[in-house]
């Protein structure tokens, strides 16, 4: 209610700056113990992926909340999922600022930052001691100057599945020089066995998903898609940011970095649509990149997404959204007589 009043005064604050006080008043609303109680929750939208029961299908995307300290805030927003990261095993400082930019005409951000985080080792307590009203996600990666990158992503996984109800393996920010090549060949059977070995470790076994880019070839779907399943990855995440500049009018449109919110829909959904393809229904999908509305998380769900996930729209349309995404989903369902979300599940 109050985030239209708000907004102006966020959007007059330089953009990273803006974001550090939205966390910063979701960290001190989360601990103040959240005054939207949970609630049963509709059951029209529960849904198991992966093993893992999630309340609904409306998740956070990685980037938002990348240090773990605003989980339990995230969750007093509606969420069924908040996953955090991406965290690296040493603390990094990402690129210099500014690097976070707001495309306000085009309902679109492009951001360079770089991976900057505390850290694995600061993170995880803190997701360790949050109240989790709901499934934790953690997205781990490599630092810019690691000698040996699958060693790192090997050490994400270990740590973070002693925690996480999943892990995401990170392999398609494009703010990490050459950290896309991980996607091909060698590379991308050589990390996927890594990951699969070091989250057997812990005693818990969490479900391992792989988050991929927009920008692919038909080829590499095809690649991912089997080495993935070849592998015992759990899920695919469709998409990260991209680095291609679909129509843009703003300002900040020739920046460096990657490009998220309305003008990427198109392309994740084209890319949900490749990889419904090319992996039919052996792995679930999880679709991210431009969703804003409940009508456009139901053609996700339609198209073969089991979960979405939320980041731009969330900027532009305040903390209301996972909530009247998850009314208005439950809503379309019913209209097309579906009693449970998963039943629409590649429907469309
Ligand atoms: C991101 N995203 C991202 N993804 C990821 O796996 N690890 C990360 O650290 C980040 N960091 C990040 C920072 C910023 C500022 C943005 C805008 C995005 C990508 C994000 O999770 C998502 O995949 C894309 O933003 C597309 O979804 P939306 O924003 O169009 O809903």
């Amino acid at each position: 209610m109050m985030f239209p009043l708000l907004r102006p005064a966020l959007f007059s604050i330089e953009a990273e700056r803006a974001h550090g006080l939205t966390i910063a008043m979701l960290e001190a609303w989360g601990r103040a113990g959240t005054p939207l109680a949970a609630g049963p929750g509709d059951s029209r939208l529960r849904i198991n992926v992966a093993g893992v029961a999630f309340a609904n299908p409306i998740g956070l995307a990685a980037g938002v909340d990348k240090d773990g300290r605003a989980i339990d805030g995230f969750f007093g927003l509606g969420l069924g999922a908040v996953e955090i990261g991406t965290l690296t095993p040493l603390p990094q400082a990402g690129n210099p600022r500014p690097r976070l930019f707001r495309l306000q005409g085009d309902r679109a951000v492009i951001n360079r930052m770089g991976f900057n985080n505390g850290g694995l080792e600061a993170a995880l307590p803190r997701a360790a001691a949050a109240k989790r009203r709901g499934v934790l996600g953690i997205n781990v990666g490599a630092n810019k100057d690691a000698t040996d990158r699958i060693a790192d992503y090997r050490d994400g996984v270990e740590k973070a599945a002693q925690i996480a109800d999943y892990v995401t393996i990170n392999i398609s920010s494009p703010n990490t020089p050459g950290l896309r090549d991980l996607q091909h060949g060698a590379a991308l059977t050589e990390l996927l066995a890594a990951a699969d070995e070091a989250r057997r470790m812990p005693i818990q076994r969490p479900p391992l998903f792989l988050k991929v880019a927009p920008d692919l070839e038909p080829s590499a779907i095809d690649e991912i898609a089997r080495a993935a399943i070849d592998h015992h990855i759990d899920g695919l995440i469709v998409s990260n940011t991209t680095i291609s500049r679909p129509g843009l009018t703003s300002a900040h449109a020739a920046e460096a970095g990657g490009l998220s919110g309305a003008p990427l829909a198109v392309l994740a959904r084209q890319r949900l649509v490749d990889f419904r393809k090319a992996t039919g229904t052996a792995l679930p999908l999880i679709s991210v990149g431009g969703i804003g509305s409940a009508e456009e998380a139901y053609a996700r769900i339609r198209a073969g997404a089991s979960l979405v996930q939320l980041y731009t729209a969330l900027v532009y349309e305040g903390p209301g959204l996972p909530r009247r995404i998850a009314r208005g989903l439950s809503r379309l369902l019913k209209q097309d007589g579906y009693d449970h979300v998963a039943d629409a599940v590649g429907a469309g």
